[in-house]
């Protein structure tokens, strides 16, 4: 597949993934939705934020960008998880919690070069799509190069202000990314939003072990590079407080990956179930650190 034919209607089975993604972003969306050179629909400004962090310029960075998926991750998912999960282990436990074979519009929020999202999208059929948001032009680029499927679509938004309406995907994701998002609570905010009654999100990122002296040592290194730390109660508290159920935690290493669902029935956010004298969600934490495949 040509850097450009995932952005061209003339697939052999019908589906248009571009042109059913362009339907699910939002009228107020200012910029065009046409396809750039690079690919991808660029639907930002072309300044990045102002004073990036040392991490956040490294991933506007083509160089980067170029080696990221065969190099930067894999050495990075090595040193974080002690003994790491492949790409492959860890690309197969997101489609399980995502319960990709399932679903129909899938969000990968900050995808980068697109290493999940060419994976979810090889598994979907009919008219579903993945789409990967990412506000690198340099990850983007080398998405469409190297991780370009007949239904997969790359978009260049802000993950603070996802550009489409309330419940617009039965799965959603952010791998390896929350930490370096200027306000991550914000954007996990967003991706609940735009996850559909029934839908689930799973998220990959830090985690401060709970000894002093590595919680210190982690907070130090993660201040020099510009990137977040977050404790084990961050991310699944946010999710109980927001309503979601089936909450699953797995500790390893200094990452931790969560799962949840969106209940299917009316939103609640914890404070109305309190208020209406129900359960609080289920919420379960495993630890594994040891060897993986
Ligand atoms: C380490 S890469 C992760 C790529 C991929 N999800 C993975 O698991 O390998 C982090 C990505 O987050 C993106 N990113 C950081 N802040 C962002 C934001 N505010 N909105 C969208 N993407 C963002 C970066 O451009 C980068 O591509």
């Amino acid at each position: 597949m040509t850097e450009r034919q995932f952005c061209s209607p003339a697939e052999p089975d019908g589906v248009w993934s571009a042109s059913i993604a362009r339907g699910l972003i939002r009228e107020c969306a200012t910029y065009s939705t046409d396809c750039t050179d690079a690919g991808f629909i660029d639907l930002l400004p072309p300044a990045p934020a102002a004073r990036p962090t040392l991490a956040q310029r490294a991933m506007q960075s083509k160089t980067v960008a170029a080696c990221y998926e065969r190099l930067w991750r894999p050495v990075e998912v090595a040193a974080l998880s002690l003994h790491g999960l492949s790409e492959t282990a860890e690309q197969e436990r997101a489609g399980a919690a995502l319960r990709i074979a399932a679903a129909t519009r899938v969000l990968d929020v900050a995808c980068g070069p697109g290493n999940f999202t060419s994976h979810f999208a090889r598994r979907l059929s009919g008219e579903s799509v993945a789409i990967g948001i990412d506000n690198s032009v340099a990850m983007l680029a080398q998405a469409a190069r190297t991780n370009a499927d007949r239904r997969a679509v790359y978009i260049r938004a802000d993950a603070h202000e996802l550009p489409f309406d309330d419940g617009t995907f039965d799965a959603v994701c952010c791998f390896a990314a929350l930490y370096l998002i200027p306000e991550p609570i914000a954007a996990l905010r967003e991706m609940i939003r735009v996850l559909a009654p029934g839908g689930w999100i799973a998220i990959s990122t830090s985690y401060g072990r709970e000894t002093r002296i590595a919680r210190q040592a982690l907070r130090l290194g993660a201040k020099v590079c510009g990137v977040r730390i977050f404790d084990r109660d961050a991310i699944p508290g946010h999710f109980a407080e927001a309503g979601l159920v089936e909450i699953d935690q797995q500790l390893r290493g200094i990452t931790q990956f969560v799962a949840a669902r969106r209940p299917a029935g009316p939103h609640r956010t914890r404070a109305a179930l309190r208020t209406a004298g129900a359960e609080p969600p289920a919420r379960r934490t495993r630890r594994s650190d040891g060897p993986h495949p």
